[in-house]
This record gives C-alpha cells, structure tokens and sequence, in this order.
C-alpha cells in the first residue's frame, strides 16, 4: 500500500514504490556521527550523508560561523561585489596546491565539474584551437547529474533513459588495486602502453580528460593506481590536454589528503571541490584552477573572452563561512594526517567484519574509504543483496546504503571508536540476517 505520509515528496534516486515496504527514516535531529530517529532510536550516519559530513553533523563551530555570518549577510550576488569572507576562503583554498592559485565558486558538485568543463573548452578556443574539443573520462567514473556530467560518467544506471541528448564518451581503462601496497599502485607500467595508444589515438582532439583521483565513488568505491595518475598527468601535459581533477569526494581529507591528487604528487589544471568543502553544511562547490588558466580570460570586455558562467548563489556567504570554519577544524585538528594515520586501525575493523562474516571479496580501503563485494550464494543469486543489508543494518542501528552489492563505510573523519566498534557489529548483524 502506498505511504500515505508520502503524498508530495518525491525522494532522490529512489524507487518510490520501495517505500511501501519500508519507509523512508524519520529524521528528527543529527549530531556528530549520529542520526537520530522520531522513535527515538539513533543511527550512525555510516555514509555521511552521501560522503559529504566530513566533521559529523551539527559541529558546533560550524553552527557558530554560519550564524554569526548571518547577522552580516546571508547572500549577496558575486558578480559585481565582494567581501572579505569570500576572499579569505579563496586564499585558503589557493593555498591547498601551489599551482591552483585561482577559485570560481559554484552551487554543488555537478556544477563544479560543469565549470570546469567548460573552462577548459572555452580556453581552447581563447588559444585558436576551438577544434581540440573532444573529453575524455575514465572507465567506472561518476561526475554528477547535469546532462553533461552524466555523460561523462560511465554508469549506465544513472544515465540510460538521457543518452539521446548525451555525446558519446570514450572512457579509459584503469588498473584497480584493493590498497596502496599492491605492487600497481605505484607501477602501473604493464598496462599503461596500451591505454596510452589508446590515448595517443585521440590525442589531436582532446580538450581534457576527466577523472575521480585515486577512489571512484559512485563506480563501487574502486580504488586504483596513483602510479596511472601521474603517466596520465606527464601525458596530458605533453600533448596539451586539461587534466580535470573532479575532488568532489576525494578532496578535504577523504582520502588523508587535502586533495587526492597527492597520492601520485600530480597537480592538475583544474580541480573540483564540494561535498567535505563545507562539511556538508550546504550545497557549494570551488573550481581551483591556475593563472595561466585565468590569464587566458583575461582581457577588454570587447574580445569576448570572459567566462561567464553564472549561477545565483555562486560565492554564498552562508557556504563560505561554513567552509572557512571546515578548513580551520580540519587544519587545527590535524583531521588529515589523522585519517592517514587511523587507516591501519579503520580497515583491521572493516576486515574484522568480512572476516566474521565471510561472504566478502575485494576488500579494499584508502584513508577514510573502505569497502568490499558480496558473493551471492544460490538463493540471493538475483536479489537486491545491498538493499537487503541496508533494511536490516538501520533495524540494528547504522545508515548503511551498500552500492549494489558493495558495502562499504565512508563515516564522518572524525568518527569516534566506540562508533565504529559499533558500526561494525551492525554491519556483521545486517550481513548475517541477509545471507543465513
Ligand atoms: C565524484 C563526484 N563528482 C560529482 C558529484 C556530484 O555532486 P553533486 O551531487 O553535489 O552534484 C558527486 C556526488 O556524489 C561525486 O561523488
């Protein structure tokens, strides 16, 4: 029978039929890693709201900065004024890569990598070559929900029903390892001279390749060889091709970096930043790019080369004081370097569980990411599995929401360890439940 509770909403990438069968959670407040429920129950927010509350919910010194900043103001339009909230956060995030010393601010993530995107383009035709305008993404990756960025993205779940109004996309191959000590994660060379004739053969056209750095989310939270990362970047420099860093997941320590692009010690033309920018206080996302990017642009009015993309809240004083008072935790507490350092102590849990459940394979992990794939026996074979999971992992008390069949755990940074202990006894109960 149909919801009645749900007679107007139409939720995000649900079928909306599941929702007589088990209804959507009723949130009645958040704080640090825990949702807590009308019925009052709490959930650990074991996805951190889809990867983005970096610093838990309701951190206090976020709260204090959003509401301070709105006694001031709550958004004035971009174009045309400035403020000094704006341009402190800009000097901050332009000091995250020596090189990505310019920022243009955008709504959420989508947005950002449509920027970037058509940065990119429009700097080519700035340079005369209006024809080198081809992208390419790589195998598995996920970019957004515009029409652009789905079609750059290679899942056919999100994108099918909207292919008629897509350019087709060629998509590069990638070496997956499980960890950073598998021997392809620092040389990848085997397999590289392959996807570089592959390359080479569009080479002429391309405007810019696009990739998630290091960890593919929405792929299946597949983590692959830093040593690619830096043969693409030597490759995409030689033969003038815009290296697009989409950090959207991976940036703001996600990976125990400021930016992923770290871990092959690349630096990108353009790099893409929101979910973690804010801690997920708000939709917003930064563009970093470089001056000579912006040089480009630079000019009379008359020669029509400014960008002029233009959302509405682009630079939203809310969002910025959020990031501000993100990146000052995030650097006062070291949240990085400790996601780095907690990872032996983060992934031993998550194996634990697969251990005690046994029904895991590719159990993989990089800094506050891990996941791993169910094997499906006879009488799951078919079946929803991950869907499965998630009902019985919120009966046992965790917000779980397995991709497919891949269960994975994207907690808030600073998770605590009583947390995580518990996140893990849910998960081996859910798993359990589903597979005995
Ligand atoms: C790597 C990546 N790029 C882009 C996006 C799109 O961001 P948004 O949902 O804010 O538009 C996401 C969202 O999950 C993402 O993971």
């Amino acid at each position: 029978m149909r919801n009645p509770k749900i007679k107007n909403l139409w939720h995000p990438c649900s079928q909306m039929k599941d929702y007589e069968e088990f209804p959507p959670i009723e949130i009645v407040k958040a704080e640090k890693e825990y949702l807590f429920l009308e019925d009052g129950k709490k959930l650990i927010d074991a996805i951190s709201s889809w990867w983005c509350k970096s610093l838990g919910h309701a951190h206090p010194e976020i709260k204090k900065a959003v509401s301070d900043q709105m006694e001031a103001f709550e958004h004035v339009i971009l174009a045309n004024t400035s403020n000094s909230l704006i341009r402190k956060l800009s000097k901050k995030l332009a000091s995250f890569s020596p090189g990505l010393d310019k920022v243009f601010y955008g709504g959420d993530g989508s947005t950002a990598v449509e920027i970037a995107v058509k940065m990119a383009l429009h700097a080519n035709v700035i340079k005369g070559c209006p024809d080198k305008n081809q992208f390419m993404a790589l195998k598995n990756g996920y970019h957004g929900e515009t029409i652009l960025t789905l079609a750059l993205s290679d899942l056919g779940l999100y994108k099918d029903p909207y292919r008629g109004l897509m350019q087709e996309i060629q998509y590069i191959r990638v070496p997956y390892v499980n960890t950073t000590d598998d021997p392809l994660w620092s040389n990848c060379g085997k397999m590289w001279s392959k996807i570089e004739q592959s390359l080479d053969a569009v080479a002429d056209k391309l405007c810019g390749i696009v990739f998630e750095p290091v960890v593919q989310g929405a792929g299946g939270m597949l983590i692959y060889s830093a040593d690619f990362l830096k043969r693409l970047s030597q490759w995409c420099s030689k033969k003038n091709v815009y290296l697009i860093a989409d950090e959207i997941m991976t940036g703001m320590g996600r990976t125990g970096k400021a930016l992923a692009c770290e871990h092959a010690g690349i630096e990108p033309d353009i790099a893409c930043l929101s979910k973690g920018l804010t801690s997920g206080w708000f939709p917003f996302s930064a563009v970093l790019t470089s001056s000579d990017m912006y040089e480009l642009f630079y000019d009379d009015y008359e020669t029509h080369k400014a960008f002029m993309h233009s959302n509405t809240y682009t630079g939203n004083a809310l969002s910025a004081a959020a990031a501000l008072a993100s990146i000052k935790i995030y650097e006062r507490d070291g949240v990085f370097k400790n996601v780095e350092e907690n990872f032996p102590k983060f992934f031993n849990t998550f194996k634990d569980m697969t251990s005690q459940t046994d029904v895991f394979t590719n159990i993989r992990g990089i800094g506050a990411v891990v996941a791993a794939d169910l094997i499906l026996p006879e009488k799951l074979k078919g079946k929803r599995a991950g869907y499965m999971v998630y009902h019985e992992a919120v009966k046992a008390g965790a917000l779980l929401r397995p991709l497919g069949n891949t269960v994975y755990w994207m907690p808030p940074l600073n998770i605590s360890d009583e947390a995580l202990e518990n996140l893990k006894e849910i998960t081996v109960i859910a798993v359990k439940k589903v597979f005995q």
